[in-house]
């Protein structure tokens, strides 16, 4: 059998369509660039990615959830440096009247060339802030300015002593959160790589000043191991320091995946030093040091910081998990299996249920052992055509196991269980089905 990874990413996109994992935005208007809809199984492994990194976050007790709100007071992108900083530089083609990023791209860099016709007609690069504005209220003037945020950060700094306070939380400690953010970035693109609208996973860990260095290796550490236990190999992961830190960053390294266009960022660590919290102190004149019991000593909390994208990490588990089997019988027939070998934990299906063929007898008691196994996890049920097609189509959506209710299954209370990544299957008595799946997802 010859084993085929992902190569290109379009191979990805038309599988997301079809199964309902992801479409185009408002496809039926012609789309929106950039901009993309979770359908029916994409929402529910995009719940699972979140699920996983939550729990893997807020089941420790030195680590809190909070849910901040999009629109924050316009004060806050003052304090954090984003009204003044978070730009990119832009040049426009004064011949075909293109725009484009001068710090990323070569021909520009190179040659002083428009990447789209070649012009040198081109005007100097001009700052472009990537923050999305709108007014809140009736008016639309500038006292009205709101800005849709650009990271969850910032609605964990801010809510910093409240959330120490009410949780009754000693240093070091952390705040995680889950949210959107949005970027007018200049060029999105590669499905949902690069996105102007995104969710983040953030955690901001406080720690005193002096055990900075120690608490940045750990999470390192932490963040890698949490991508191993989901799946990712480890030839496929690797850690970037960065070349230029932020002004604000005593050290920041990306981990990076393998995705089909290279190696990428898929989450940043960074060392924020006390930035933040001095900033939004020094803005909002409210007191936002921490004092340490112990030894009667007040200061200022520093932050390592871990955030990652959903979306993106959500496309690295695809890309991951995306195979071709192919094989080539006796005639010299070939035939494909693709199979999305997903961690259970993030597979949208956990189990799949089918009668052997569609009759009464088997269809009845089949529906029953579908909504028992509901009560328990995702479950699908499928009665239309041969069991190999089922099993085809539910590989393709990386379902663990397939649960299938024959004639013999009225006599003997049993059912075979096959195995997605073995195709190996079992004959396993309905009354002992959950532990068997259960260990079975707990082997996986
Ligand atoms: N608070 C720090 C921060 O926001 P970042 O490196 O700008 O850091 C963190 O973003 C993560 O968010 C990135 O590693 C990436 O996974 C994701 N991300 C950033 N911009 C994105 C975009 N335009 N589309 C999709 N994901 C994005």
């Amino acid at each position: 059998m010859k084993i085929k990874h992902l190569e290109d990413m379009q191979t990805l996109v038309g599988l997301c369509k079809q199964r309902g994992f992801v479409f185009p935005s408002s496809e039926i208007y012609g789309g929106l660039s950039s901009c993309w809809d979770y359908g029916p199984l994409g929402s529910q492994m995009k719940m699972n990615v979140k699920k996983a990194w939550w729990n893997a976050m807020t089941r420790r007790q030195d680590i809190v959830g909070i849910d901040a709100a999009i629109l924050m007071h316009p004060t806050v992108w003052k304090a954090s440096g984003h009204v003044d900083g978070f730009s990119d530089p832009l040049v426009d083609c004064k011949n075909c009247k293109q725009r484009f990023r001068s710090d990323n791209t070569d021909s520009y860099l190179e040659h002083k060339k428009c990447p789209f016709c070649g012009s040198k007609d081109l005007t100097e690069p001009r700052q472009f802030n990537l923050m999305f504005k709108t007014h809140m209220g009736p008016s639309e003037d500038s006292t009205s300015v709101v800005y849709l945020r650009p990271e969850t950060a910032q609605g964990i700094f801010v809510n910093f002593s409240q959330c120490q306070v009410s949780a009754r939380k000693k240093i070091p400690f952390g705040i995680a959160q889950i949210g959107k953010s949005f970027r007018n970035e200049i060029t999105p693109g590669n499905f949902i790589f690069r996105t102007r609208e995104f969710e983040q996973m953030e955690m901001q860990y406080f720690v005193k000043p002096g055990t900075d260095a120690d608490w940045f290796k750990q999470w390192k550490e932490t963040r890698w191991n949490f991508y191993l236990k989901l799946g990712i190999k480890e030839q496929n992961l690797r850690f970037l320091p960065h070349d230029k830190l932020a002004h604000y960053a005593k050290a920041a390294e990306d981990v990076q995946y393998r995705f089909p266009i290279g190696w990428q960022e898929l989450e940043g660590i960074h060392n924020r030093s006390d930035f933040d919290l001095s900033q939004h102190m020094k803005f909002s004149g409210k007191s936002l040091e921490y004092f340490e019991e112990a030894n009667k000593e007040k200061y200022i909390p520093w932050v390592i910081e871990t955030a990652v994208g959903c979306d993106r990490l959500f496309l690295a588990l695809l890309c991951e998990a995306y195979r071709e089997e192919v094989t080539i019988d006796d005639k010299g027939v070939e035939d494909t299996r693709v199979v999305l070998g997903l961690h259970p934990e993030i597979a949208p299906v956990k189990v799949a249920v089918f009668p052997l063929m569609k009759k009464p007898e088997l269809a009845v008691p089949a529906l029953k052992l579908r909504d028992e196994l509901s009560e328990l996890w995702e479950v699908n049920y499928d009665e239309a055509q041969s069991i190999g097609k089922r099993y085809r189509r539910q590989d393709e959506i990386g379902t663990p196991f397939c649960v299938t209710f024959d004639f013999d299954s009225i006599n003997d209370q049993a059912v075979t269980v096959r195995h997605r990544d073995t195709m190996k299957q079992d004959r396993v008595a309905i009354s002992d089905l959950t532990s068997y799946l259960q260990i079975g997802f707990k082997n996986f």
